[in-house]
């Protein structure tokens, strides 16, 4: 895996050494499920009935999930949401890049998960100067003997890491190996001015992330650019609950009003996740979440409310014969109109890439996306009739 790293320019010199003492499948337990990032499938692989398959899978460039629904599910099938896993390598090592660790630099992580990117951490910087937070008991419990295995000590503390670990504050580095929708106050709190808190945020909008480097203030707030797109299990605080529109939609359509559209399923996103439009819908359109289902050929795109109190929705109905797609859109909110404005901004901005936007956080937790400086937040479009 580092010489695949390596030669795939993703993987820098200075990692190297510790790539080679922390190998990833020294954190791997027996089963596993290599994740097939194509077709979105999952594959079982156990290491007592098939060594030589367990082995591919451990050194290849996949993510490897190792816990599903929190535990709750058991056997080798796949459970309905994986809770904890091993990245992919060329995520980590784009992660271990964008931190910019240095020597003696004291560095806390949040998600533990197997140990390896802690082990990793422990590796380049020394035991003494790591900290890695895990909200589940039996998954630290896995990693610790996994870690003390592969020669490496780090303090694997099991707590929420939502609060950091104020214990080992301050810091130098904080990484965060699950994703979040709001980076918490805590983690600025336990940072030094000057530090950084690198990964993923998104929003509700969709589940993809953008890798965000953020910079901590003197005054303690914290900004900085997204550096690329990855998709991460969410801090577990902070998962989207589906069963809040349960009640949505009442009757479909019912009496929502109807209009069309000529924007293509492909200009909301939904042909290609990571093309930008989503995620900045995301940043544009607040409290309000999408998703797509395709069933007979026919792709809907939805838009729900997530005020509280509110169940307003939208949704846009692509059919393959139809020239305009119909719109139908429910409450006070007008989500639809709300979606077209943000495109409408996109656009006449130049349609900039990820890369081009970027996040602050102020002292007291506001999360303010930004498009080409802190100095030019990116407009809220919400509409209410
Ligand atoms: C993608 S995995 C982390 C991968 C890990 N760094 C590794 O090298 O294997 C995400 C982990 O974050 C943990 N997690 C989720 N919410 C958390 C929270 N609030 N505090 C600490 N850990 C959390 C999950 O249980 C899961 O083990």
């Amino acid at each position: 895996m580092t010489r695949f790293l390596r030669e795939h320019g993703q993987l820098t010199d200075d990692w190297v050494p510790a790539f080679e003492a922390a190998p990833r499948a020294a954190f791997l337990p027996e089963l596993i499920w290599a994740h097939d990032m194509r077709t979105s499938t999952n594959q079982a692989v156990d290491r007592r009935t098939d060594p030589a398959d367990w082995e591919r899978v451990a050194h290849a460039n996949v993510p490897v999930t190792t816990q599903w629904d929190d535990g709750a599910h058991e056997g080798p099938d796949p459970g309905r949401a994986p809770t904890s896993s091993a990245s992919m390598p060329s995520v980590v090592t784009r992660m271990l890049a964008a931190l910019e660790v240095f020597p003696g630099a004291r560095v806390l992580e949040i998600g533990t998960g197997t140990g390896w990117n802690a082990g990793l951490l422990a590796a380049r910087l020394g035991d003494e100067r790591v900290v890695t937070v895990e909200i589940d008991e039996a998954v630290a419990t896995r990693a610790r003997p996994a870690l003390q295995g592969a020669g490496l000590h780090p303090e694997v503390i099991c707590c929420d890491g939502r609060d950091g670990w104020p214990k080992g504050a301050p810091y130098d580095r904080i990484i965060a190996t699950a994703g979040v929708r709001e980076v918490p106050v805590a983690w600025l709190e336990q940072t030094r001015p000057g530090g950084l808190i690198v990964g993923p945020w998104g929003t509700h909008f969709g589940h993809e992330d953008a890798l965000v480097r953020l910079t901590v203030a003197e005054d303690g707030g914290a900004s900085g650019p997204f550096l690329d797109w990855v998709e991460f299990m969410k801090l577990r605080a902070q998962r989207l609950d589906w069963d809040l529109f349960e009640h949505h939609v009442q009757e479909y359509p019912g009496d929502a009003d109807v209009s069309t559209t000529s924007l293509t399923s492909a200009e909301l996103g939904a042909a290609n996740r990571y093309d930008g439009t989503t995620f900045i819908l995301g940043l544009l359109v607040p409290d309000c979440t999408h998703l797509v289902n395709e069933r007979d050929g026919v792709t809907t795109v939805w838009f729900f409310d997530r005020t509280a109190g509110s169940r307003a929705w939208a949704s846009v109905v692509f059919r393959p014969e139809g020239e305009r797609a119909t719109v139908y859109q429910s409450g006070a909110r007008r989500l639809w109109e709300e979606v077209v404005r943000a495109l409408e901004w996109w656009r006449a901005v130049g349609s900039p890439p990820l890369t081009s936007f970027g996040l602050t956080v102020t002292a007291d937790g506001a999360q303010r996306p930004w498009l080409g400086g802190p100095a030019h937040p990116v407009p809220a479009v919400t509409l209410r009739e």
